[in-house]
């Protein structure tokens, strides 16, 4: 079975082509980010009037990609991602999937977001081995997902305030570097000196919830009262206490459950200290790492395929008056 995925729910406008076997035929994606730059942060207008102009050429280029007639591809479904994301930008969307879908006589499933990035490993490493424990960390949500098998997730924890993106994003723009800051502040952290800035560990307890929040007012005081601080050294621990506070609660999972993988997924997962950690996190646990490439981690359609197949396959089509869902949660797709 052949999909066509699509995906606008941030400022990314993607489209791809993929089958059951997880083979992407195609993937396309163009970004709509210089348009926001300038105001350190997503501009859900600019974005929902980028993916109209935006969709249709990268639909076509897609299609052609994976060697199919624009006009009327030979594909069983179109999956769309129909939440969690900014609204004006998912209606964008899921109204193109309708009308693709309508126009070919072809059936369309709605796909959550965080659905498709914990189906990300899954298309790069065929031979996954499950249980497994994924860390999901990204712009919009940061959240710990025990798989019991692919779609069957098991939120244990999640943020109780900023996502690990977002604290990144917001920290780099307290320190005047460009957006988005999690790359910035990723290659800063390289030269700098973890121990330079003496940051507080947050959310010790026994559960397996998160919170950026304390963490980030703690740089802005911190850098206040040292204003002479390198800003490598800033970025430095700060990454260092981000990652701390991650991997401290994923090995909570490895000591408490039998779990056989540990991924990551999400913009974040592009994050050099959280590589190297889970790595070497689970080469302790004699467990393998599941690392997608960079281009898989941040937003595609090719997970969004990958997801729309196996809800398709399980839950059937979606029906044309499907809304988006802005808040959808992960834990209402089972
Ligand atoms: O998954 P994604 O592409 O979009 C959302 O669904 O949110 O994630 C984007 C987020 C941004 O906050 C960006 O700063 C962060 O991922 N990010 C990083 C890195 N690369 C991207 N954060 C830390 N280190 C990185 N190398
Ligand atoms: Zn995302």
């Amino acid at each position: 079975m052949l999909a066509l995925a699509i995906e606008t729910s941030c400022d990314d406008t993607a489209a791809a082509v993929v089958d059951t076997d997880l083979h992407v035929h195609s993937s396309v994606i163009e970004s709509s980010i210089d348009q926001h730059r300038a105001f350190g942060g997503v501009v859900p207008e600019l974005a929902g009037r980028a993916h109209l102009t935006t969709v249709g050429p990268v639909v076509r280029r897609a299609l052609l990609d994976a060697g199919l007639d624009p006009h009327a591809p030979a594909i069983d479904v179109v999956a769309v991602t129909s939440g969690p994301g900014l609204i004006g930008s998912l209606l964008i969307g899921l109204s193109a999937a309708k009308a693709y879908a309508l126009a070919w006589g072809k059936p369309f499933v709605g796909v959550n977001h965080l659905e498709g990035h914990l189906f990300a490993p899954l298309l790069e490493q065929p031979n996954l081995e499950w249980p497994m424990v994924t860390l999901l960390v990204s712009g919009g949500h940061s959240m710990i997902v025990l798989q019991h098998g692919p779609g069957q997730h098991e939120v244990l924890g999640e943020t109780i305030d900023d996502a690990a993106g977002e604290a990144y994003d917001k920290v780099a723009r307290w320190l005047g570097l460009p957006y988005p800051g999690g790359p910035e502040i990723d290659r800063l952290a390289a030269t700098g000196d973890a121990k330079a800035l003496k940051l507080p560990v947050s959310m010790t307890g026994e559960d397996f919830d998160f919170s950026f929040s304390g963490l980030k007012t703690a740089v802005v005081r911190a850098t206040e009262k040292q204003a002479d601080v390198a800003l490598a050294d800033v970025a430095a621990s700060f990454q260092a206490a981000v990652a701390e506070q991650l991997l401290r609660k994923l090995r909570r999972v490895l000591e408490g459950r039998d779990v056989k993988g540990v991924a990551l997924a999400g913009g974040v997962a592009a994050n050099s200290a959280l590589r190297v950690g889970v790595s070497e996190l689970a080469a302790s646990f004699g467990v393998p790492a599941y690392l997608p490439t960079l281009k898989m981690c941040t937003d595609n359609a090719a997970m969004i395929g990958a997801a729309g197949l196996y809800r398709f396959a399980t839950d059937g089509a979606s029906t044309f008056d499907l809304s988006a869902r802005p808040n959808w949660p992960l834990a209402d797709v089972l």
